[in-house]
């Protein structure tokens, strides 16, 4: 591997920036009204003499993926009232929408759909329409892939590590206010290029250094601000691939806060990133969407939360525990032995913020969870390492270390996709690391029933690393 590159944390405005047009989608169909993209344009629309305000929406929708043969949207209504939308849903390709149907609201700026009953390893077409000023007006037209049967060959993209702070956002915004916001929304059009089936964010998905070192927001409504700018940033990519959250260090919910302070965060993720729950998927997973499993073509996909069941503040700037104090707890431990042992997909992945131990450049670090695969036989993460050599783990994917680096430890990888928002990145004397590439990035795996192609892509478009697994 080439020699660590150190891009210092400068703020950069890139030549066109992946900006114009950031929410306004290409592919909208304006249905009978006209449509104006994702968050649209600002202005009331007057119709018929009224002054009824446009409805615009935060950014796209969010497609997530509550169960096999389903598919999930989720709009945010930054103007309007979210319960004048409808959405429709047809198989790609085809000509005739399915009726319009009423959205739930998990808040009451939220519509979300679950269309159910759809066909395995098929992509459909979402239309998200308003019916706010007796003419409905079409906001956004996106697609989404439902899980897939074993024997299909398809795509994913692991971003990491995106660090967006909260801050109010308004339909249409494609403003900067910092390092993290411009490179996400900067790789936000590569990643919704890569045409995926899903996308995974590995954790510190959010940022909220404004109130302290690991400190949890002082409530709800910062959660959820970082939330709709992160759906902001994520730009047309999440309108159009499934998307998997994992709970990080800098996400409110961290164990050692108080049971309400975790509670009010976790909330806002259930509202404006929704996952998979106990109930969806045959894997099952937690209640409150923060580990689950499913199966997707030949691939075996666990997503494991590292931080709200470590009671012990395990933290750089604050000696205090041991890095064996990290935890998954009994039952989240539990599922994970039992999920692995059901499966026999050809290939199963684990997917978690940082590893259930650390072992890195220095003893701070190491306790923070630094270190990946330094780290394999270290506290609780030597059994989760035994498990996956037992049960046939192929890559332990995690973030936190916001470079890129893989090392394979008894035959399982453990892969770093680098970070797509933190300016942050770390170097080997905090990590331990010798071999890896600070570009901020994501990962695009190819998988299919004979082969998995991992390949780490820089901000800059190129291919750092890649690994094939046969
Ligand atoms: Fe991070």
């Amino acid at each position: 591997m080439a020699p660590a590159r150190w891009l210092p944390p400068v703020f950069v405005l890139m030549a066109g920036g992946g900006l114009t047009g950031a929410c306004r989608d290409p592919g909208l169909t304006t249905g009978s009204g006209g449509g104006s993209g994702a968050g649209g344009s600002a202005g009331a629309q007057g119709v018929g003499g009224t002054t009824e305000p446009e409805t615009a929406l935060i950014g796209a929708p969010l497609v997530f993926a509550p169960a096999r043969g389903a598919l999930g949207v989720s709009a945010v209504v930054g103007r309007g009232l979210a319960a004048d939308l409808v959405a429709s849903i047809r198989e790609e390709g085809t000509d005739t929408w399915s009726t319009d149907t009423v959205p739930t609201h998990p808040a009451d700026d939220v519509a979300e759909w679950r269309f159910t009953d759809l066909a395995e390893g098929t992509r459909y077409e979402y239309r998200v329409v308003a019916n706010d000023a007796g003419e409905p007006t079409a906001l956004y037209q996106g697609t989404g892939t439902t899980a897939r049967p074993p024997g299909e060959p398809f795509e994913f993209v692991i971003l990491s590590d995106t660090h967006i702070p909260p801050r109010e956002v308004l339909p249409g915004d494609v403003s900067i206010e910092d390092y993290a916001e411009d490179i996400l929304l900067s790789l936000a059009d590569p990643i919704r290029n890569e045409e995926a089936d899903f996308l995974i964010n590995l954790g510190d998905t959010l940022d909220f250094h404004l109130f302290g070192f690991n400190d949890p927001p002082p409530d709800g409504s910062y959660t959820r601000q970082g939330y709709l700018n992160y759906r902001r940033c994520m730009k047309d990519s999440i309108g159009h691939a499934v998307h998997f959250p994992v709970v990080g260090n800098w996400d409110g919910e961290n164990g050692y806060y108080t049971a309400d302070q975790i509670a009010y965060s976790r909330e806002q993720r259930m509202r404006y990133v929704p996952a998979p729950d106990d109930q969806g998927f045959p894997e099952g997973g937690s209640p409150n969407q923060d580990y689950y499993a499913l199966t997707w073509g030949d691939a075996l996909l666990v997503v494991l939360n590292v931080m709200s069941y470590t009671e012990v503040p395990l933290l750089l700037d604050y000696p205090m525990g041991v890095p064996e104090d990290w935890t998954l707890g009994p039952e989240q431990l539990a599922w994970l032995e039992t999920t692995l042992a059901d499966s026999s997909a050809r290939w199963k992945f684990l997917f978690i913020h940082h590893a259930v131990g650390g072992a890195a450049g220095d003893y701070a670090n190491t306790i923070y969870g630094r270190g990946g695969g330094l780290a394999a036989n270290v506290g609780e993460q030597a059994y989760v390492h035994d498990l996956m050599v037992t049960h046939g783990v192929q890559t332990f994917f995690y973030g936190h270390d916001h470079v890129f680096t893989d090392m394979v430890v008894d035959g399982v990888h453990y892969s770093l996709p680098g970070s797509a928002g933190a300016p942050w990145k770390f170097l080997g004397v905090e990590t331990g690391y010798t071999d890896y590439f600070t570009d901020s990035g994501y990962a695009r795996v190819e998988v299919s029933p004979d082969s998995v192609s991992v390949q780490y892509v820089s901000y800059y478009g190129y291919v750092l690393q890649s690994y094939v697994l046969e």
